[in-house]
This record gives C-alpha cells, structure tokens and sequence, in this order.
C-alpha cells in the first residue's frame, strides 16, 4: 500500500551493513504499522546482536579512510546527500506520514527541518578548527586539534523519524567520524529511506550502517554495542530513564555520551503578555506532531488577572483543530504513535480531573467515526484548574493535552517551573524587558523561548539540563560532541 505512494526504490525493509542491504542474520521480521489504520504497511529486519556486531565491524574497518579524508571532501558527499533528500521531501514526507502519522504538511516540513541539519554540517564540517597555544617555554610549538572519536552508536526516536537520525549522523559524519544506527522500533523506514539516498549520494561502504529491531530485540542490539570497545560514542534522544542505563552501560569502556532526554517543558503567561500572540505561541508549540516532542509545553501557568480570558481564547483554538489522518489534508492532530501513548494521556487526564482539573475541551479518546479512521486518537485537550500534586504535573504527557495552573507572582512561577528534575525547554511571554532576562537568568533549562513558540533552528545548540540530559546538537557545538581534543607539543625548537 504504501509502495503505491512512494517510489518503490526509496522503500527499503533490510539493514545496511558494509554498503549492502541485508536481511537480519536470524531471518525475523518486524511488522511496521500505520497507526492511523493500524494496517501493517511492511515488515523489517528484526535484529539480533549479531547484526549489531556485523555492524559495528563494518564502521570500525571503514572508520581510518573516512578519518583520513579532508573535511571538504566529507562536506561534498553530505551536500549531495541533501541535495537528494530536498529532491525527494515529498515521497520521505509520505513514508514518515505513514510510519508516524503526523500530517503531511508536517512531515513535508520534517523533511526539511532534517535536511537542514545535513546542509548545516556539511557546512561545518570544513570548520573543525582547532588552537595554536602561545608556549610558557621558549623553544616549543603548542597546538590542539581536533579529531573525531571513532564509531558512533546513533540510537533514534519516533517522533521525527527523518530529523533526529539526520542531526545524528551529519554531524558525526561531518566530523570523520563512521557510524551505527538503530532507529525506533516504530519508525525504521524512514531512517532506511534516509540511509538509501545516504548510499546514492555516495558515502563509503561502512561509513553510515543502519540496524532496525523490536522493541524485543532491542536491548540485545544496543547491548552490544555498549559492550564494544570499538564504539566511541553513543547518542541518544528518547526517555531519561534508557538514558540513565546507557550512561550506567557505557561506563564499562568510557564512551562519550549526547543524551536528549525527556522534558517537562512550563510554558509561562504573565500578566503583561500579548495574549493573542501567547495563544498562538502555545498552539504552534504544544500541538507540533501531536504534542508527541520532548520540547512541547507541559505545564502551561497563566497569571491569575488574565487566566480566563487566556483558557478562553485558547480552548477556541484548541476545539477547532481538525484530527484524522495524514491522508487527509485537512489534519492538524494525527493518531498518537501507539496504544501505550494514548493510554498514559489517558491516565494522566483521568488523574487529574480526579485531583479536581476541569475539562474546558477534549478530554477523550477519539473513536474511528470521530477522526476518519480506526487509529490511536486523542481529542486535543484544554484542562482547567491544574495543580502540582497530577500526575501531569510531574511527567511528560506527550500528547495533545494542556494542563493550565494559576499563579500570581513572579518568584512563585519561576520556582514552579524549575519544580522538576527535567531542564530542556521553557517558554515564558511578557512585554517587561526587565522581567525577560531575569526570569531567562532564573530558568533551568538548556533552551528559553521568549515570546515565540516555535525555537528548533540547524544553527541553534539543542539540548537540556538536569535530567534532561547532556551535550547539544545543531550549532557548532553539535560538531564537536563528535570530536575529541588532542594536545600536539614540539620542544627542542631552540
Ligand atoms: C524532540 O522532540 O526531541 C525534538 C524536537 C525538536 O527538534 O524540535
């Protein structure tokens, strides 16, 4: 089914190993599942740690050549790659739409927003530079450079199935260095497609290897990985807690970490806020893919003198968002990814209107006549009267649902919204020029939108705090998460 959307050849259901597509060495199949149909639209590798380890042998061969080319030869390869991914947005904005469900006008900009990471570091990666060190001793030459790590395990999330695997893998490429990825159980064939043009635009056989695998299989694929000395850097985007064991796992051989963890993004809305402009700030950040991104506001605080004219306005604009499938091209809000995210938002509502929330709208699952096809579908919701002892208050939904809390003064706000382990995205809106730097100062977070709702850019550093992880993709920081420092010292000069 899928095939009669896209250009067959883009759709690509073994691993890539050593520049050849491979079926999984046991031969098991995983099925991917259109979660708006819940149709089984194809079947993958389902690999083992054999598969990882084939892998990983593949990355480390190729790792010297692909070292040793200059930075601008590296740099011609990922803009002929981007290049490719541009001429086919619309077929990989099809395949993400199917395999994730979010909108097509979403996953066509997806495509983009991916593509600009590739564009961004094959920019950079002409740009390693390092430091000449004026000597404390006569008769010496100090310099520091750079180099890339080694192998790179790239482990991917299902909410950009496109754009998270391509900020991974460009930098990592762009700096020399060779990789393994394994994308989300939810979502390989995005990551195969990406991987395909990758092939097509000519990156050497080993350089960039991809291994797909069930949520079953998983922990054994990347075991194997975190077991081998080879691999000298894991990236991860997905939960805190998988976080956690990674950097437990990888402590064996000392690898070098990136970890995106979980969020539990405040939104904040003070009184002397453009209201209109607040609402729309909200909209474009909570409702991106469904509320299903690490960054979307979790808690939304309103000042007290304009909550209700705020939930007011915004339970409008929230009531008229059109749900259903990405074939329809009305859709704002597609299915959630599967049933395990529609039951936590499930729960997370029911515990708080059992905590005394109000639903002003949404509030319930959506059933097949509601949305235009049997998918997981959650009505976009407003709740009022939010409190900090929910469930919601603590976790991240990641769904459509925006829990309002009433607040009344600045320290009381700031303290609330730093009131979690999580540190990756806050927003806050006021037109007090004083209030914005000291309330940016105070936040505890790795990114801050001020005034402005939508802030993932290819040349900002992305990336949180606390719990919520460490090291930074995009930017020029992004590039040198994937290198290391060495220190070149020449004495006897005199
Ligand atoms: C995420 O949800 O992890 C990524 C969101 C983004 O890139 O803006």
């Amino acid at each position: 089914m899928l095939g009669e959307l896209v250009r067959g050849e883009l759709l690509r259901t073994h691993n890539f190993i050593a520049g050849r597509w491979l079926p999984a060495q046991a031969g098991a199949l995983l099925d991917v599942v259109d979660p708006a149909t819940l149709a089984t639209i194809a079947q993958v590798a389902d690999s083992t740690a054999v598969d990882a380890q084939a892998a990983a042998d593949a990355a480390h061969a190729a790792f010297p050549a692909w070292r040793d080319q200059s930075g601008r030869e590296r740099a011609q390869l990922l803009k002929r790659w981007h290049a490719l991914i541009l001429e086919h947005r619309e077929d990989l904005a099809r395949i993400i739409s199917a395999e994730q469900g979010k909108p097509l006008a979403e996953a066509r900009g997806e495509v983009l927003y991916g593509a600009s990471y590739v564009e961004w570091f094959a920019e950079e990666a002409t740009r390693t530079h390092g430091d000449i060190i004026p000597e404390p001793v006569r008769g010496r030459k100090m310099m520091a450079v750079k180099e890339p790590v080694g192998v790179v395990a790239a482990i991917t999330p299902w909410n950009f199935p496109l754009a998270m695997i391509a900020r991974k893998i460009a930098p990592a490429l762009a700096a020399g260095c060779t990789v393994v990825a394994k994308p989300a159980e939810d979502t390989p064939l995005t990551a195969a497609a990406l991987v395909e043009l990758a092939h097509r635009a000519g990156f050497p056989a080993g350089t960039i290897n991809l291994v797909c695998a069930s949520r079953e299989h998983t922990p054994e694929v990347v075991d194997a990985w975190l077991a081998d000395p080879r691999v000298r850097k894991i990236t991860f985007t997905g939960s805190t807690p998988v976080g956690k064991h990674l950097a437990r796992e990888s402590a064996g051989t000392l690898k070098k970490l990136s970890l995106e963890l979980g969020g539990n993004a405040p939104f904040i809305v003070f009184e002397d806020a453009d209201l209109d402009a607040a609402v729309e700030g909200l909209m474009v950040s909570k409702f991106r893919n469904g509320g299903q991104t690490c960054v979307c506001p979790n808690r939304v605080f309103v000042h007290d003198t304009v909550h209700d004219r705020f939930v007011e306005k915004l339970a409008t604009r929230v009531g008229a968002l059109h749900v259903g499938p990405a074939s329809d091209e009305r859709s704002q809000i597609g299915p959630m990814i599967n049933q395990r995210a529609v039951d936590k938002i499930e729960r997370h509502v029911v515990d708080a209107v059992a905590h005394g929330a109000r639903v002003v709208t949404g509030g319930r699952r959506l059933s097949a006549s509601d949305a235009g096809s049997a998918g997981h579908y959650y009505a976009p919701t407003v709740l009022a009267g939010a409190n900090m002892a929910m469930v919601l208050a603590q976790e991240e939904t990641f769904g459509p649902v925006v829990p309002v809390f009433r607040f009344s003064t600045e320290d009381e706000v700031v303290g609330l919204a730093n009131d979690t382990p999580f540190g990756l995205a806050a927003y806050f809106y006021t037109q007090d020029a004083k209030r914005i730097w000291r309330v940016a100062d105070q936040l505890e977070t790795g990114i801050v939108g001020i005034n402005e709702g939508a802030l993932a850019a290819e040349a900002a550093p992305f990336g949180g705090v606390k719990e919520s992880g460490y090291g930074r993709e995009g930017s020029r920081d992004g590039l040198d998460d994937y290198m290391h420092v060495k220190y070149l010292c020449q004495g006897g000069l005199r």
